[in-house]
C-alpha cells in the first residue's frame, strides 16, 4: 500500500493522512484516530491496521497489504459481518 492509498475505505482516509495525524497529535488510544476524518468509525475493518500504525515508532515503516488485497479482504470481512447480524 502506498501513502496515497486509502487506509480507511469507508471514509476515504489515506495512509498519508493517518501517518500525519499520528505524528502531529500523538494519540494515546486507537479510538482517537476517529478524529482523523472519521477513520475507523465505519465498518471497523481498518481498526487493527490503524492500531498497528499508531503503535509503531515510525508508522511509515509499517508494511500493509496491497490496495487490491486490502479491499478484497475488507469485502470478505463485511460479508461475514453481515452474516453475523
Ligand atoms: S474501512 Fe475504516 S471503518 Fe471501514
Amino acid at each position: 500500500m502506498d501513502d496515497d492509498d486509502e487506509l480507511c475505505l469507508c471514509f476515504h482516509v489515506t495512509k498519508r493522512k493517518v501517518i500525519q495525524f499520528i505524528r502531529v497529535n500523538r494519540p494515546k488510544v486507537a479510538s482517537q484516530l476517529s478524529e482523523c476524518y472519521g477513520a475507523g468509525t465505519g465498518c471497523g475493518w481498518c481498526r487493527p491496521f490503524l492500531k498497528r500504525l499508531m503503535e509503531e515508532e515510525d508508522p511509515a515503516s509499517v508494511e500493509l497489504p496491497s490496495p487490491e488485497t486490502y479491499a478484497l479482504d475488507r469485502s470478505e470481512y463485511r460479508r461475514r459481518s453481515d452474516l453475523d447480524s
